[in-house]
């Protein structure tokens, strides 16, 4: 891959691949590393944290919680080495040992800090002011302040506590009921973060289920969650204790080079101990929908997390339609599975996905502007997309990742299928969650 500057907002060349053809492992889980981050600074005791993502994101978790005086050590490490995993050593302080941030808690890009933490934040006996960047001050923040304030919080800020910056005053709780119009796994840990400070029970009923990895570890920590189909309810805790967590391959992160194998002629790639949490795993579904090799080896399970080997074959692909629950269990697939359905033969429709607008970039209007702009005819729609297949003859281009990763790594899968390559603008945002994303890319294609 070539890059033509230095600067953070640097271009990225992909040009066509033939073929990918590889054993590699990913990064772990950005989902994942969060959350071991934010349980380990208030449990009691030490949490060490192995395959842990030095993304951007989660870099700004750590600083969040370091501002709060929590000390975390980072052994930096290969990502792509996986007898040498890293580890991130959290001293954690206990439910109460938080201390107040010295300045604003700036989450950067990362809408699950922002979210996650406003749950903490509320329930501590400080106060805090939360911002973000030029993205994520425009993400809708309401979602989580509302049953918040339900519960007790005290936070303000602009549009009625829509948007970042948010001041929390710490705030008594107390344990609410609360059926939440979105299926959002942040709005939930957010609930159930404040749930551990809460008198008596929190409880909140999803329209759809969710990612399920705050209610996993919770359990490892051991809070008393309780489960039961869309429905999730914490008691207030008295302490959580320590532990090891060993985070899987995000399965996130591996779509791209499952998609980089789908598209490209002869290829055959098997990434190594993939979280396969059945939240996530949408986009393996879909991928089989649309005539895919896909195959699980080895399943085992770590950290309470089921993990697999993922093997992909090039195959011809149809186009499909996703929607409803399977798009839930991929939303964050949405950029990729748009990228194979400009590859398959027939049209592929996505819909029921507004929430796609509102995410690191609206994403519907991304995807149909980068994927216009190689030569794919789309159709946008209120809440999805239309996308005709052009059966493998996509000629390339240039296009803009509008600062969103997801944006950035789809159309690179793109440029690897494509006839004359795609050069993609704005490819530094890829470290928010895929450090290192076109080195990887740059080993496994052949030319
Ligand atoms: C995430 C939840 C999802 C997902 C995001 C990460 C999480 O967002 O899109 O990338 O770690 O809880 P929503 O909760 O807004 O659906």
């Amino acid at each position: 891959m070539g890059n033509n500057t230095t600067a953070a907002e640097y271009s990225v060349i992909v040009p066509p691949a033939n073929g990918i053809l590889d054993e590699v492992v990913v990064p772990g889980d950005k989902s994942i590393s969060h959350r071991a981050v934010i349980l380990g600074s208030i449990a009691e005791g030490t949490t060490n944290v192995f395959n842990f993502l030095e993304g951007e994101d989660n870099l700004s978790t750590i600083g969040a919680f370091r501002s709060m005086g929590v000390e975390i050590e980072v052994e930096g490490h290969d990502q792509r080495s996986i007898s040498k995993p890293g580890r991130v050593t959290i001293k954690g302080v206990g439910l109460h040992g938080l201390k107040e941030p010295g300045s604003v808690i700036d989450a950067g890009n990362s809408g699950t800090t922002a979210r996650l933490l406003l749950g903490l934040l509320s329930a501590q006996n400080f106060s805090s002011v939360i911002t973000g960047d030029d993205s994520l001050r425009k993400r809708p923040m309401k979602r989580v302040v509302e049953p918040l304030k339900i519960m007790g919080a005290s936070i303000t800020g602009g549009g009625g506590g829509e948007y970042l910056p948010l001041d929390i005053t710490g705030s008594p709780l107390k344990g609410i009921s609360y059926a939440s119009p979105v299926a959002s796994a942040q709005v939930k840990s957010a609930l159930l973060l404040a749930g551990l400070y809460g008198e008596g029970e929190t409880v909140v009923e999803e329209p759809g289920k969710s990612r399920d990895h705050t209610e996993r570890m919770l359990k490892l920590f051991g809070a008393d969650v309780r489960t039961e189909g869309t429905r999730t309810g914490i008691s207030k805790a008295t302490s959580l204790k320590g532990c090891n967590i060993s985070v899987p391959g995000d399965i996130s992160s591996a779509a791209f080079l499952m998609a980089g194998a789908l598209v490209t002629q002869g290829s055959e790639i098997i990434i190594k101990r993939v979280g396969v949490n059945p939240t996530r795993t949408g986009i393996i579904e879909v991928l089989r929908k649309m005539g895919a090799t896909v195959e699980l080896l080895h399943p085992d399970e770590i950290s309470g997390e089921p993990v697999a080997n993922i093997l992909v074959r090039s195959s011809p692909l149809t186009g499909v339609e996703v929607s409803g629950e399977e798009l839930l269990r991929a939303i964050d697939e949405f950029p990729v599975i748009c990228a194979l359905a400009a590859f398959a033969e027939g049209t592929t429709t996505i819909t029921g996905a507004a929430e796609l607008r509102v995410k690191e970039s609206d994403r519907i209007s991304a995807m149909a502007g980068a994927l216009s702009a190689v030569g794919v005819k789309v159709e946008e729609l209120p809440d999805g997309i239309k996308i005709k297949g052009m059966g493998g003859k996509v000629l390339g281009g240039t296009v803009e990742s509008r600062g969103d990763h997801r944006v950035a790594m789809a159309m690179s899968v793109v440029g690897l299928g494509s006839i004359e390559g795609v050069t993609i603008a704005g490819a530094g945002c890829v470290d928010v969650s895929f450090p290192g994303f076109f080195d990887l890319l740059g080993e496994v294609a052949r030319r």
